[in-house]
């Protein structure tokens, strides 16, 4: 497996700085790691590998050297910068969802569809947090059992806003209101301290919000299946950082929750935390620093045939952002489907 050059452009922000944890936890092939991010960040130390890493600014030369890109810094900075790596022949993980609309990037949760890799034409994209823990839990169940129709409905933490500013809204937001104060929102539309607020990212004409109709088509894209019935609401709550999931999901046959479990235990990436009884299932700050997706509360949905609920929790910043983008890497290479510049010459 070749080893190679890597840079992480948004290092200083939440999902760069898990990005930075995960490869050195997994010991990623890496011959060099070069860090970016704003010229607020520059010139800040890191050690990865006891080696010592400065935060760079990203230029339009920064690229030469550099194998792999992951783009975790923000919309507009990528919208910038991405084209200078895709020009000098780095591959990008696109990670700030700029390439979402475009076809011919393939969008890889490696659990469900690593061949889709081996297509990349410069650019791989990770979906966005909600889609990657969604279909890590529903792939298993569907390669058994063919899903026709899933309802989401997303409890979303701050963590998972794009921007680190959102943790530090809800913590002021919740100071003031302990104090009997009132609040002023900057980064939502409403107050995100005590409530929950059904509205992530802009409506779009159709009722959804875009955060809602992405989960749908990434669903479909990653699951490559076009006709299954996908509807989503996904919800901002006051928490810092997990995401949970309420799921319901329709099926071509009957299919128990014992049924479930079984395929379930044997999933890559899942981990079954089910037991009513002790009132034991997946809680967002239990899940949070870890690499698994969390599956409980697996119950058949009384009200229709062939359909269970259950309950998906996971990181929204480790499986669902920087160690889905690094295991993307880690598959591609170990399939001899990346390749480092030096081998490609
Ligand atoms: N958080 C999640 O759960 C999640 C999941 C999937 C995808 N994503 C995507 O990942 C991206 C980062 O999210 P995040 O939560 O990590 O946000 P964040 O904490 O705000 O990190 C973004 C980082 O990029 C930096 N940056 C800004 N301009 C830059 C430039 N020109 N060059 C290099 N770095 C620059 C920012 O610096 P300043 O703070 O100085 O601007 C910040 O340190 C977003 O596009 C988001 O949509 C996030």
């Amino acid at each position: 497996m070749d080893s190679v050059d890597v840079a992480i452009v948004g290092a200083e922000g939440l999902v760069g700085q898990e990005l930075l944890k995960i490869l050195e936890e997994r010991r990623f092939p890496a011959s060099s790691v070069r860090l970016f991010d704003s010229e607020r960040n520059l010139g800040t130390e890191y050690f990865f590998s006891h080696e010592r890493l400065d935060i760079e600014e990203a230029t339009a030369d920064s690229f030469r050297n550099v194998d792999v890109a992951f783009f975790c810094d923000g919309a507009d900075s990528s919208r910038r910068l991405m084209p200078a790596a895709i020009q000098a022949g780095s591959l990008v993980v696109d990670d700030s969802g700029i390439t979402i609309s475009d076809q011919a990037v393939p969008l890889v949760v490696p659990e469900v569809n690593a061949e889709d890799i081996s297509r990349h034409k410069g650019v791989l994209g990770n979906p966005s947090c909600s889609t990657i823990q969604l279909v890590v839990a529903l792939f298993p169940l569907h390669a058994v059992n063919p899903i026709k129709r899933i309802v989401v409905s997303t409890y979303q933490p701050v963590s998972c806003s794009g921007t680190a500013a959102a943790l530090k809204e809800l913590t002021a937001q919740a100071k003031r209101v302990l104090e009997g104060r009132r609040v002023c929102p900057h980064m939502y539309s409403h107050q995100i301290a005590f409530n929950v607020l059904p509205e992530i990212d802009v409506f779009l004409d159709n009722g959804y919000t875009k955060e809602e109709w992405r989960i749908v088509e990434e669903t479909r894209r990653v699951l490559q299946n076009d006709s299954i019935g996908v509807s989503a609401t996904c919800v901002r709550v006051p928490v810092y950082f997990g995401q949970s999931q309420a799921v319901n999901v329709e099926f071509d046959a009957a299919i128990t929750p014992d049924e479930a479990r079984r395929v379930l235990a044997q999933a890559p990436g899942v981990r079954i935390l089910d037991d009513p009884s002790v009132s034991f299932y997946p809680q967002p700050w239990a899940a949070s620093g870890l690499n698994h997706v969390f599956v409980g509360r697996i119950r058949r949905d009384m009200s229709r045939s062939n359909s269970l609920s259950m309950w998906v929790v996971c990181d929204n910043l480790r499986k669902g952002a920087a160690l889905n983008a690094v295991q993307i890497i880690e598959e591609g290479l170990r399939r001899d489907w990346i390749k480092s510049k030096k081998r490609r010459a």
